[in-house]
């Protein structure tokens, strides 16, 4: 028998494929970050730091490397990490989880959300995100099957409605996902959101994914009101944290988990098949590095500086200054600004910023899964204090 020739046209050919994902396309924030680079503009749209680590966090990794540290490590991570984490859990928010079957390592926080909705969610469930939201939460529920049901937060104060979000919980619903401090808004919830969540949740089956890669930033001595804070949330819930943020080391993706055992065991077989484990010798420095509670006790003053820094810059422009409870994040709304700039859209109004103005901004819209458009646009400011100097000397004339 003589195989067909490969060479002919459609012998050699990809096969069409039906996206899991239709409505993803690039994001904004790698949009922003190229015309940012394209236009020279001061960078404050996507949030990372634009300033090193603690190098003795780095001596740390590289002991560990050293040391042979360089194999897989157990698949839920290094045992000396997890019960350094929950040391820590335990100090800051009184709760105690077992760091042999309650906490995972993960590939930052990202993997940490997708696996536990992999892990939860079955084809049909809703799933409640409170919109403004984080980029990924919509696309993980879709590729679980997961119905997205989203609430808002309440417009101008961005803080939760409780009528709503009582009013969006079904037979159906699996699982809600709050984030505090918030991205992009800057808000943090307080001891009576908490409260007022757990009580709501009480008589349901509904699971919490709660997303505090902010936890060490919070303002102004208010606390973090962690969901481990709270016996009736923690029972139910996947908490989230990155060390990526905390540490400035964004490009690590190292985070972590904490759930009780029985939801823990379902989150790690998802884990076993999507990462298996987590880098071995960053887990080990990060251990060592985290032996000491100095660095993230002294994360609020060093970022409040940060922010009060770049809102002092602001005080003589005509941007509404958005509280910024939380997070590195600074809102500012331009419906004050001169025209023709107040009256652009969100996306447009950032793109004439980081042209003609030289700043990168994200804006709002982006967030919201209709594109809802308030006029306000979210900046950055993890930065080293002559970048922030520099933005603030662009946006003087505003
Ligand atoms: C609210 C929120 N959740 C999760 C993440 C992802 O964290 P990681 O970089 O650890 O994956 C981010 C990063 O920006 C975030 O802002």
């Amino acid at each position: 028998m003589t195989l067909p020739s490969t060479s002919s046209s459609d012998a050699v050919h990809t096969p069409q494929l039906q996206s899991r994902l239709p409505q993803v396309g690039t994001t904004i924030f790698t949009v922003m970050s190229a015309l940012a680079a394209e236009t020279g503009a001061v960078n404050l749209g996507q949030g990372f730091p634009d300033f090193d680590c603690d190098p003795q966090l780095i001596d740390a990794v590289n002991d560990a490397m050293r040391a042979g540290h360089n194999q897989y490590p157990p698949m839920a991570g290094v045992p000396v990490l997890r019960e350094t984490i929950a040391r820590k859990l335990e100090t800051l928010y009184g709760h105690s989880y077992n760091a042999g079957s309650e906490i995972t390592v993960t590939a930052g926080a990202t993997q940490a959300i997708l696996t536990a909705i992999l892990a939860v969610v079955h084809p049909g469930d809703e799933v409640i995100v409170l919109e403004p939201c984080y980029d990924s939460y919509v696309p993980n529920i879709e590729l679980a099957g997961g119905v997205v049901v989203r609430v808002p937060l309440k417009p101008g104060t961005f803080r939760p409605d409780f009528n709503k979000i009582a009013g969006a919980i079904t037979p159906r619903t699996r699982a809600i996902i709050v984030n505090s401090p918030h991205n992009p808004s800057g808000t943090v919830w307080k001891r009576d959101d908490m409260l007022h969540l757990q009580a709501l949740l009480a008589p349901t089956d509904v699971l919490l994914i709660s997303d505090e890669v902010y936890e060490h930033m919070v303002y102004d001595g208010q606390p973090h009101e962690s969901a481990a804070c709270y016996p009736g949330l923690a029972a139910r819930a996947f908490i989230v944290s990155s060390f990526g943020k905390t540490y400035h080391v964004t490009g690590w993706k190292v985070g972590y988990v904490a759930a009780p055992a029985p939801m823990m065991a379902e989150f790690r077989k998802v884990h076993q098949f999507n990462v298996f484990t987590v880098n071995t010798p960053m887990q080990h420095g990060l251990a060592a590095h985290m032996a000491n509670p100095a660095p993230y006790l002294e994360l609020p003053a060093f970022y409040a500086a940060k922010r009060d820094l770049f809102r002092q810059g602001l005080a003589s422009t005509r941007f509404k200054m958005l509280p910024s409870e939380g997070t590195y994040f600074q809102c500012l709304d331009y419906s004050e600004l001169a025209v023709p700039e107040r009256n652009l859209s969100e996306t447009d109004f950032c793109q004439w910023l980081t042209r003609e103005v030289g700043v990168a901004a994200i804006p709002l819209s982006a967030f919201y899964g209709n594109g809802f458009d308030q006029h306000v646009v979210r900046f950055c400011f993890a930065k080293k204090d002559s970048t922030l100097q520099l933005a603030l000397e662009r946006l003087a004339r505003l």
